[in-house]
């Protein structure tokens, strides 16, 4: 049965060639002073960055500058940026960037004005902002297709010191009040961040199907977005100025996560999880971090949620089932997606991302145990990452 559940998105998306042109309309709704939040330089090099300094100042604002948002943000970044915007009085905060700046710009306007210590409050004890403080609202311009940040709660920050990484997921409080997204922004993403990227939509998808053994139409939805992931994936790869593949990839990735086929559902996300922890210990890219290990943990999982992992390979990979038994009919599943992150080039072992023999059990201490059709227990997270080694 499909279960109960309220949905609400506020995010207002302006989606398209030339959608930047809706940001000056986007901020007459706001204060007279933004913080520009940005990378480590990709949209000065895009020329992005001249454009959007255009704007604002055609729009009247005071510039706030807050550049050097890494990849994987940081928890000592996530305290510089609360002191710039508390210090100039920031009206909105405005992230250009990938899912790391817009992740780090949730975390910022959650945290400028409390005076608890954000880390401890909202990532280590998963509490929300208590009714009525104040919140900075977020805008976004996304460069980078993956996370789905663009149009959820999310705000993934890690702290080395702890060895940690961790996504709070907000309510809609902390929802981007805007988003534009023109897919020719993205043009410019090396080709490893943009694989990566589409593995990521990949993950989210899969995290939320694998779960529950009802026929839903959040998993209808889901499979739909499976497939046209996969399709446009294969232009995009020989393409990567293919405005159609990437066009639907931006809005597939938007769908992916702003929480409308996770609806109903238990959800799975053990992958995120070692995923994760595994960026806390390696800083490795995160789509990486997930394609490295999803094998290994469908591989060992498979046999408790086998009826889904059928409906998975039949219509998403189109795998015919007759004469074959349910577990090969799975397990060609499993091969196909295999082929798929082989074609596209994603990291296949956990190797390529930093894991060693020596560092497992610092990846087991740092991952949340979890999991959909079977609850993991260290010692499994531990098998999993020796299978993917
Ligand atoms: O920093 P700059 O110079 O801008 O370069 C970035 C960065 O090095 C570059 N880039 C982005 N757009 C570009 C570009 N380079 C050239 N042209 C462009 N148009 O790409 C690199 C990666 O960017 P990043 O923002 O780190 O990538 P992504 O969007 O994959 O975000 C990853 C972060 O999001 C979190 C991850 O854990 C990670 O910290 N996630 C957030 C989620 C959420 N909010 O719901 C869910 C996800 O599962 C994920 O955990
Ligand atoms: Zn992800």
């Amino acid at each position: 049965m499909l279960g109960n559940f309220t949905y609400e998105n506020p995010t207002r998306l302006h989606f398209g060639e030339k959608s930047l042109d809706f940001l000056k309309q986007e901020l007459s709704n706001f204060g007279g002073t933004v913080m520009l939040s940005y990378g480590g330089g990709s949209i000065k090099r895009t020329g992005l960055y001249d454009k959007i300094i255009k704007i604002l100042e055609e729009a009247g604002k005071k510039v706030v500058e807050d550049p050097g948002v890494m990849p994987n943000p940081t928890v000592e970044k996530l305290y510089d940026g609360c002191r710039i915007a508390r210090e100039n009085g920031v009206d909105l905060i405005l992230a250009v960037g990938g899912g790391s700046v817009c992740d780090y710009a949730k975390g910022v306007a959650a945290s400028a004005w409390i005076d608890e210590d954000p880390w401890k409050r909202y990532y280590l004890e998963f509490k929300d902002p208590d009714a009525g403080a104040k919140i900075l609202p977020v805008g976004c311009v996304l460069t980078m297709v993956g996370t789905g940040s663009e149009m959820n709660g999310g705000s993934v920050i890690t702290n080395h010191s702890q060895n940690l990484k961790i996504g709070k997921v907000f309510d809609s409080r902390l929802m981007p009040k805007f988003t534009i997204l023109d897919p020719t922004l993205t043009y410019t993403v090396p080709q490893y961040q943009m694989v990566a990227g589409f593995f990521d939509i990949m993950s989210h998808l899969m995290e939320q199907y694998f779960s529950g053994d009802d026929d839903n139409t959040s998993d209808y939805l889901n499979e739909a977005l499976m497939r046209s992931l996969v399709h446009s994936s294969r232009v995009a790869i020989k393409n990567p100025r293919d405005y159609e593949a990437r066009s639907n990839i931006m809005w597939t990735a938007t769908w992916a996560l702003n929480t409308l086929v996770g609806k109903g559902k238990t959800q799975d996300w053990m992958v995120h999880m070692i995923g994760q922890a595994i960026g806390a210990v390696t800083d490795a890219t995160h789509g990486m971090t997930l394609a490295a290990v999803s094998i290994p943990y469908y591989k060992y999982i498979m046999a408790d949620g086998l009826h889904k992992f059928v409906r998975f390979a039949k219509n998403v990979w189109n795998v015919n089932p007759d004469g074959k038994s349910d577990g090969e009919t799975a397990l060609e599943g499993l091969s196909a997606l295999e082929s798929w992150m082989r074609e596209i080039g994603v990291a296949m072992k956990a190797s390529e991302v930093g894991v060693t023999p020596d560092n497992i059990e610092k990846v087991a201490d740092a991952t949340i145990l979890g999991g959909g059709y079977r609850q993991l227990t260290r010692d499994d997270v531990v098998a999993i990452l020796k299978n993917a080694l």
